[in-house]
């Protein structure tokens, strides 16, 4: 395959899986069940970007406040406030009162958000975008046709745009076959999908790191074993997890 530009995560194990890192200017999904990691693995992604790459960054978040999230980073030694090369380099937009249109009372209706979501971008031109996640923000759509729409105008825009974008998924817990996404949309429109798994084994759980596709690239095509540890994420581009 030819040689693609690379956006590297700096999330340890994760660049060598890809093959040198995310290519440039595509939008994946990251996902996973709650606590899988998703959050932590794309804000590692946002404060290496700026830390090591001098990349602007954007996370919008629709599930956890703001607060939380830059409070819970700095457990995993990033602090996004006061670190060099990174504070002033990553904002976080929040949107915590999204719901259905016509919900009445103080909610933020789906439009509203996308024109918010594509202004920040065009003003601000970061070369890393979060959005966790896009699940919160299909479920405020119910007919499935409009979800479509929406969620594929949000990748389209991202398309147009210079960055490299990370749509958060949440996906319910099964046992079974892993499902890659709630409402099996995002993995259309994305470029690529990577699928972390937090799966219960005989007495105990693993956690897991899979590339369940990515355009115009080579990559394992193994389940890795994934770590949470007190410098966030670290995987093992040299084991399998089963
Ligand atoms: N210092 C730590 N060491 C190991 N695991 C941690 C630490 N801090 C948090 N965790 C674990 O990390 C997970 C947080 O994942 P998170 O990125 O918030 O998941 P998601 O966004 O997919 O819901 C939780 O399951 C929590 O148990
Ligand atoms: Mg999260």
């Amino acid at each position: 395959m030819p040689e693609v530009p690379r956006c590297k995560t700096g999330v340890q194990g994760l660049d060598q899986i890809l093959n040198g890192g995310i290519p440039e200017e595509h939008t994946i999904v990251v996902s996973g069940t709650s606590g899988a990691g998703k959050t932590t693995l794309t804000t590692q992604f946002l404060y290496n970007g700026a830390k090591n790459h001098d990349d602007k960054g954007i996370y919008f978040t629709l599930e956890e406040p703001a607060r939380n999230i830059v409070e819970t980073s700095k457990n995993f030694d990033m602090d996004f406030e006061n670190d060099e090369g990174v504070a002033g380099n990553v904002k976080f937009h929040e949107e915590l009162n999204l719901m259905r249109e016509g919900s009445g009372g103080d909610v933020f209706e789906p439009d509203r958000f996308i024109d918010a979501f594509k202004r920040q971008i065009e003003q601000y031109e970061p070369d890393r975008v979060v959005l966790d996640s896009i699940t919160k923000f299909a479920m405020v759509f119910d007919s499935s046709p409009l979800r479509r729409e929406k969620v594929s105008e949000i990748a389209q825009f991202l398309r147009e745009q210079e960055c490299t974008a990370c749509l958060l998924a949440e996906i319910p817990y099964t046992g079974g076959e892993r499902q890659v996404s709630k409402y099996q949309i995002v993995e259309f429109v994305a470029d690529g999908v990577l699928l972390l798994g937090n799966e219960r084994t005989e007495s105990s759980r693993t956690r897991t790191l899979e590339v369940f596709k990515m355009r115009r690239t080579d990559h394992s095509s193994d389940i890795h074993p994934l770590k949470i540890t007190n410098n966030g994420i670290v995987t093992y581009p040299n084991q399998t997890a089963f």
